[in-house]
């Protein structure tokens, strides 16, 4: 009997693993796959919800490593992961995206030392992403974990060009599509349970769903009243249409921090919600009109949703979304946010396509891969 560890930490890792573990479950004879969960994110609505949405089992192992500063985080994951890894002894272990779970549990991999060997092979679901903006937190974790993969599971055409660019060699790498959007396509026939449009008091197409997390646009008190500053203008546009705004607890943190609470307060027509669980925020995705968000699966989603997208950063790993999708590359400038939401309002906003493979089959294309390599 093989195994196989996946390792996750953070809310985003959760959607792109589940269809792997059920695909997995399909070869329970030939395969064990344990989920090992560091606990980067702990808070009940940050996880746990998930796993219960995704109909996945408990983790199998729980390192319990919680929030530290990213070298803290990091060291500690490697050192509890390490000994999971000497106990477990995996024929493989998978990680995914660019959390610092993903980096931590990669650097272990590369180097331990059981039953003689050296290395763990390692497959990274989710390579060859590059922003080329390497203050984010995530492009570091992604170059290094793409640098310590032996397997390269790519979800857009823009992933195998970065890598032979780098220098990887294209063997050991493959186009299977895209794991969050095999949850998605999954999920969505069960988010007419959700009542969360009647629990916000929204309609249908008449809101806009913002998030907002990345530390460039909430841990900057400018770049956050700005921010504020494009909801009062939104409601210009359209006074009748509703901001949901579902708050992720760093936002938060820095929200009260800053001392902001009364300037968000004032922001007519603005619902704000604690973070929501899997089908809740599918739910509210595919009802939006449109989307406000920092986040890079939401870029992905929306595009499968056909839901106009505009991102406030000034780059995106996952250019499909824009070249091919739903999504628009904004920053923080507010003329051209506001010009773009003049579009949707008056519906001369990009339809957008699909992209290649992301029709929900991912994890069966990526599954036996990883059968014939273990
Ligand atoms: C992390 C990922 C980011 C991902 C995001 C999804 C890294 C570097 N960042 O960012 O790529 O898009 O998750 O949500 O891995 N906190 C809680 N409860 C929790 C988790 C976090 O209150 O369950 C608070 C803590 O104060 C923590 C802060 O949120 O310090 C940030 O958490 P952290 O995991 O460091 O980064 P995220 O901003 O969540």
């Amino acid at each position: 009997m093989k195994k196989i560890l996946s390792v996750v930490g953070a809310r985003p890792n959760f959607m792109k693993m589940a269809p792997i573990h059920k695909e997995l479950l399909k070869y329970k004879k030939k395969v064990t796959h344990r989920i090992i969960h560091t606990g980067q994110h702990y808070d009940k609505k940050m996880s746990d919800v998930f796993f219960r949405e995704l109909e996945l089992p408990k983790p199998h192992i729980f390192l319990g490593v919680g929030s530290k500063s990213h070298t803290q985080q990091k060291a500690e994951i490697m050192t509890e992961f390490e000994k999971v890894v000497m106990k477990e002894k995996p024929d493989m272990v998978l990680v995914y995206g660019d959390v610092n779970s993903t980096t931590a549990a990669a650097l272990v991999c590369a180097k331990t030392d059981y039953n003689g060997k050296t290395t763990i092979p390692l497959a990274h679901i989710e390579s060859g992403l590059r922003s080329f903006d390497r203050m984010m937190p995530e492009e570091i974790n992604r170059i290094v974990t793409d640098n310590l993969s032996n397997y390269h599971f790519i979800t857009e055409k823009s992933g195998i060009k970065n890598l032979l660019k780098e220098g990887f060699s294209s063997k050991n790498m493959f186009m299977c599509g895209n794991t969050m959007i095999d949850s998605l396509k999954f999920y969505l026939k069960k988010i007419n349970k959700s009542k969360i449009l009647k629990s916000l008091s929204v309609s249908e197409k008449n809101f806009a769903l913002i998030t907002l997390h990345r530390p460039s646009n909430v841990d900057n008190l400018k770049n956050l009243k700005k921010i504020f500053g494009i909801f009062k203008g939104i409601n210009k546009i359209n006074p009748n249409i509703d901001l949901v705004f579902p708050i992720h607890p760093r936002t938060q943190k820095m929200i009260e921090k800053f001392g902001l609470e009364k300037s968000i307060n004032e922001i007519q027509n603005l619902i704000i919600t604690e973070p929501l669980g899997y089908l809740d925020f599918l739910k509210l995705t595919s009802s939006a009109k449109y989307i406000l968000t920092d986040s890079g699966g939401i870029q992905e989603e929306s595009t499968v949703l056909k839901i106009p997208c505009l991102t406030l950063r000034e780059n995106t790993e996952r250019p499909v979304t824009y070249e091919v999708g739903t999504n628009t590359i904004c920053g923080l400038n507010e003329k051209l946010i506001l010009s773009n939401i003049k579009k949707i309002e008056s519906g001369k906003y990009k339809r957008g396509k699909i992209p290649e493979k992301w029709d929900g089959k991912s994890a069966d294309r990526i599954v036996k891969i990883l059968l014939k390599k273990i």
